[in-house]
């Protein structure tokens, strides 16, 4: 028999893991590249059928998060102007502003596979490597946005990381940093068990 492992309260974790919207400001909290790389280590544990091992991270730095800025700006400006009396150019610095709050970022992509259902049983494997990172990241004090926005899938942004759509395709920017308070608990709210599970003779 092994030892009994130190128990941590898994599911106290899962439950009190919301995603962010806002984060402690960087200058004041900045995240530590450590406690990001304890993130990265359980999210590489993540199963995966036939250890095809198909997740990708790219962690941005200044120059780089200068340049998904603009990109991230354009989108949400080009949307937003369209059904709203707001100029185009607000709207564009409003997310630049938004953007550039965003303490860490880091992207995460998908090896895409040739045949279909080796691809879909890897986006499970990788939706499962982003939870284990989030909640890495929640029981380090730290909040993530997991965003699925315009941005991944801008021809620019796989210019940027040099990656071809072809074989890789962005699944996740994930937005990180110290948690602010306001971590959207209107969403801590799930079904009962009663309702999802069927018992059957
Ligand atoms: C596949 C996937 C895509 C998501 N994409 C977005 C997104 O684009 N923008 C966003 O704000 N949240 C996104 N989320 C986060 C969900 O909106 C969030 O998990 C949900 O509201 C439940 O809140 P909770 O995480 O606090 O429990 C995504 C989550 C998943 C699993």
């Amino acid at each position: 028999m092994h030892d009994p492992l130190p128990q941590i309260d898994l599911l106290e974790l899962f439950q009190s893991r919301r995603t962010c919207y806002r984060f402690a400001s960087s200058k004041d909290f900045p995240v530590a590249f450590h406690t990001l790389e304890n993130c990265l280590e359980a999210a590489r544990w993540a199963p995966n059928h036939k250890l095809t091992q198909p997740w990708r991270f790219w962690h941005l730095g200044t120059k780089s998060r200068t340049v998904l800025a603009d990109i991230y700006a354009e989108n949400r400006a080009s949307k937003k102007s369209l059904d709203d009396s707001e100029s185009y150019d607000c709207f564009y610095q409003k997310a630049l502003e938004k953007f550039s709050a965003i303490p860490e970022i880091i992207l995460v992509g998908q090896v895409l596979s040739e045949n279909p259902v080796v691809q879909k049983e890897d986006y499970a494997a990788c939706a499962c490597a982003i939870q284990n990172f989030q909640l890495m990241a929640w029981n380090q004090s730290l909040g993530v946005q997991w965003s699925t926005g315009p941005i991944l899938k801008d021809p620019r942004t796989y210019r940027l990381l040099g990656i071809d759509s072809d074989r890789i395709e962005l699944i996740g920017a994930l937005y990180i940093g110290h948690r602010d308070p306001d971590c959207s608990q209107p969403n801590a709210k799930r079904k009962p068990i009663e309702e999802i599970l069927t018992r059957l003779d």
